[in-house]
Parts: structure tokens; C-alpha cells; sequence
């Protein structure tokens, strides 16, 4: 399957995925209940993820989205980000982060170190990928979808420069031989 310039091969499909999603929000529904989970799920990548979990979820529970732009600076070395678009209080609430995959952690790590800012009574992670030889941080990921090798995929709302979010399947880049 080709996306622009790149090959990609099926690596995980929409049943195995599907099957997946009903484990983790079982093991959600079961933890949160009582609870009124908050749901923020950061855009572009989980819209895919978040909107297929949530028809899961069964216990009462609200759901946002905020976006992390990330830019490089040009006085300062590294790298800037800036989180938009929470608009609901979070103090005193139980969060549950949503983000399609976790690599070096680096969006992830920054998101916590601005939720915990507001106060929230409690902050889990799920993730539906998770690439840990790639990991730069020590992080707690509560609700992880699969554990994949350190390969770049797409579908499922992960994109290869903005392509490819629609596919129903997950893809990984063909390794050439
Ligand atoms: P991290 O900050 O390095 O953990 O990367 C987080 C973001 O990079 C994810 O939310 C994705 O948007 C993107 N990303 C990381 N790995 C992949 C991949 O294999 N395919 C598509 N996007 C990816
Ligand atoms: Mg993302």
C-alpha cells in the first residue's frame, strides 16, 4: 500500500483492533466507575481512537480533545510546545489521557506536566500504541492497546505527513530487502 513516496504493509487490523478496544474499556469501565472520568484526548491522532473506545465506555463520563503544537524555536535550542484548546476545569477530576502512540514520550510527558498544573484529583494514560525501545521517560501507561517494535505505522488515524489517518487498519512502513 502506498502513501506518497513510502510502502506499507498490513500490520494490525480493524477486528484486532476492535477486539482490543472492548479489553481496555472493560478494564476502564471496571476502574472508573463511580469515578465521572474526563476523557482528553489529543488530537490529530487519537480522534480515531477516542471515538471507537468511547462507544465502550459505559459508565457516565465526559470527553474533550486538546492539540499540542509543537514547534522548533529559532533564539533557543529545542524544542517549544504549547497544549490548546482545554476549555473544562479539571481540578478535583479524575483525567484519563488518550493518545493513539506513545514513542519517545516526549508529548506525553509534556501534556502531564501541564495537566498536573490544574489540579486533577487523578491522571491515567491510554494509549492504543506504544513503541518502548523508543521511550526517553519514565512513564506509567495504564491502558496500553499493543506494545509494537520501533517501526513507523499509520492508519487508524496516525498519519505519514498527513496522510493515511483514514485507513481502518493499522500499516507499517515495508521494510526494503
Ligand atoms: P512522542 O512525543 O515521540 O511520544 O510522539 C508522539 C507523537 O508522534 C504521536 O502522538 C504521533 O502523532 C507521532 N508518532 C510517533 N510515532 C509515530 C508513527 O509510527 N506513526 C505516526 N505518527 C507517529
Ligand atoms: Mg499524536
Amino acid at each position: 500500500m502506498q502513501i506518497k513516496d513510502l510502502d506499507f504493509e498490513p500490520y494490525l487490523s480493524r477486528a484486532t483492533i476492535q477486539q482490543q478496544l472492548a479489553k481496555l474499556a472493560e478494564d476502564i469501565n471496571r476502574d472508573y466507575a463511580g469515578k465521572d472520568p474526563i476523557f482528553i484526548a489529543v488530537l490529530n491522532g487519537a480522534f480515531i481512537f477516542m471515538a471507537d473506545l468511547a462507544r465502550h465506555i459505559s459508565i457516565p463520563s465526559e470527553i474533550t480533545f486538546v492539540k499540542v503544537k509543537s514547534y522548533e524555536q529559532l533564539q533557543s535550542r529545542g524544542e517549544h510546545r504549547e497544549f490548546i484548546g482545554l476549555e473544562v476545569s479539571i481540578q478535583g477530576r479524575h483525567v484519563v489521557v488518550v493518545e493513539d502512540i506513545v514513542d519517545s514520550g516526549n508529548t506525553i510527558q509534556f501534556l502531564l506536566q501541564q495537566l498536573r498544573q490544574q489540579n486533577p484529583e487523578s491522571i491515567a494514560i491510554a494509549t492504543l500504541l506504544f513503541k518502548p525501545e523508543a521511550l526517553k521517560h519514565t512513564l506509567d501507561l495504564n491502558y496500553v492497546g499493543f506494545q509494537i517494535p520501533n517501526d513507523f505505522v499509520v492508519g487508524y488515524g496516525l498519519d505519514y505527513d498527513g496522510f493515511g489517518r483514514n485507513l481502518s487498519d493499522i500499516y507499517k512502513l515495508k521494510s526494503e530487502e
